[in-house]
């Protein structure tokens, strides 16, 4: 077993593997990039050094990192600590991917897939027995550089040896704050992310019909809830509608049978048209907004109006609210209990499911998607008890972590300024 990493064999040279390829080098590590071509990773190896604020800070560290391609490097893996898989989002290419790995690397070398969703026991079929031990999944977040959370993702067969020595080298060498999450469909953070996501488009939907505007829900589900500013749409944009369909469909395959999610994993109607038409956000130049030039020096933000499909000069919109509004008989507090209301309930249902504790669901949510406060924070701000009546009065069923603090007869689940949070089994263990 590797007991230390000190180099990385990164295969797949596209957004996520220079951007870890990146991280390495700036800190010393001896990297490979191999890609589809050389020619591929050579223009990847390139771009690390542009803009403004390029992805290598420490231009000198380029010297770090030697490229090659599958076709004729791949056997050059066996001198590498950790390979870290990075290629497309494709289950079969990342299956042939792990062939090769097997065929080529060292017995002791620790092996991860950067996947952003599928599970590691999908990819894994059919290769060695050796190599299970070794496998795991590391999931960063984009921009790797700038993102703090990686998730750390065991197989059924991983030793615990590879998991202590990732876990290590992610936090003392490339400063990451460690998720544990488990092998499940799209992990932690993606996993509650792309419920909010989804729901929120379908929800969404039936409120435009009752005349609240694309910008006024941005408006809603960002500082309101404890969310980042771009809102619902605005992340959608970032993200891509093309990606959020694949996302969909990962969890049409994956999401168990009776999970909640299973009603939204297809795009509605109008944006199912947008992503059939190419109107995919911000990189097609145009997805739910755009900016639009008027001449040389000025421009405006359009927003796309789903209903009546033309363009339109976008509102500003402000609330003053904080989560609590989810309680509000409102047509912006039922919106907000029907997104946001729902995925603290889906959220806080997925325990044991998806992770043991709260502690890193709620970093996972901070970490990676950029909430202000994670799941079980927001229900101690909002009142859990509230939270209950709530359910109660909507004939929901209280949703397990609730379930627990119910027992427990306790009203938070975090005590003494947060040092201390409520396990599964309805006592207060210390936060470390
Ligand atoms: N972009 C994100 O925000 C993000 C975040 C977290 C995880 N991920 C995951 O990271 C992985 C890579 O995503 P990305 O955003 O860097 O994608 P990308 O499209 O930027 O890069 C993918 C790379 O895969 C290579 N590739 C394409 N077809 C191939 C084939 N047949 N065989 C081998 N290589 C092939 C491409 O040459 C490209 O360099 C995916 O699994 C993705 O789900 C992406």
């Amino acid at each position: 077993m590797t007991p230390k990493i000190n180099s990385v064999a990164i295969l797949g040279s596209g957004t996520m593997g220079s951007g870890i390829a990146a991280l390495a080098a700036e800190k010393n590590c001896k990297v490979l990039l191999l890609d589809t071509s050389k020619e591929l990773v050579l223009k990847g190896r390139e771009g690390l050094l542009m803009g403004n604020n390029p992805t290598l800070s420490d231009v000198s560290k380029i010297k770090n990192i030697e490229i090659g391609s599958f076709d004729e490097d791949f056997n050059k893996i066996k001198d590498f600590d950790w390979i870290c898989e990075v290629v497309v989002e494709d289950l079969e290419i990342k299956r042939s991917i792990f062939k090769e790995i097997d065929k080529y690397k060292n017995p002791d070398a620790i092996v991860s897939s950067n996947t952003s969703g599928i599970p590691l026991r999908e990819i894994t079929k059919n290769i060695s027995s050796r190599l299970l031990e070794n496998v795991c999944i590391t999931h960063f977040f984009n921009p790797v550089k700038v993102m703090k959370l990686c998730e750390l993702i065991p197989g059924e067969r991983t030793s615990t040896r590879v998991i202590d020595t990732l876990r290590s080298f992610l936090e003392k060498v490339f400063n990451k704050g460690v998720v544990n999450g488990k092998d499940t469909v799209n992990f932690i953070g993606n996993r509650i992310g792309c419920f909010l996501l989804l729901k929120g488009l379908h929800e969404s939907t039936d409120a435009r019909k009752k005349d609240i505007t694309i910008e006024q829900i941005d408006a809603l589900l960002s500082k309101p809830m404890g969310l980042p500013p771009t809102g619902l749409y605005g992340l959608i944009d970032l993200i891509g509608l093309d990606v959020m369909n694949s996302v969909g469909l990962n969890l049409s395959k994956n999401l168990p049978e009776k999970d909640i999610g299973r009603d939204y994993v297809l795009l509605p109607e109008a944006e199912l048209e947008m992503f059939k038409n190419g109107q995919l956000g911000r990189k097609t130049g145009g997805g739910f907004y755009r900016i639009k030039k008027l001449n040389e020096t000025e421009k405006v933000k359009e927003v796309y109006d789903l209903d009546k499909k033309s363009w339109r000069i976008a509102q500003k919109y402000t609330y003053d609210n904080g989560i609590s509004l989810i309680f509000n008989e409102s047509l912006e507090g039922k919106l907000a209990w029907d997104i946001m209301g729902s995925t603290l309930w889906y959220a806080a249902d997925l325990i044991p499911e998806i992770a043991d504790d709260i502690v890193n669901i709620d970093r996972a949510m901070r970490w990676g998607f950029a909430w202000s406060k994670g799941p079980f924070e927001l229900l101690d701000l909002a009142g859990s008890n509230n939270f209950i009546n709530k359910c109660k009065e909507k004939n929901m069923p209280i949703p397990n972590m609730l379930k627990v603090l119910l027992d427990s007869g306790e009203k938070t689940f975090y005590k003494d300024e947060q040092k201390k949070y409520l396990s599964l089994d309805g006592n207060y263990c210390n936060v470390s």
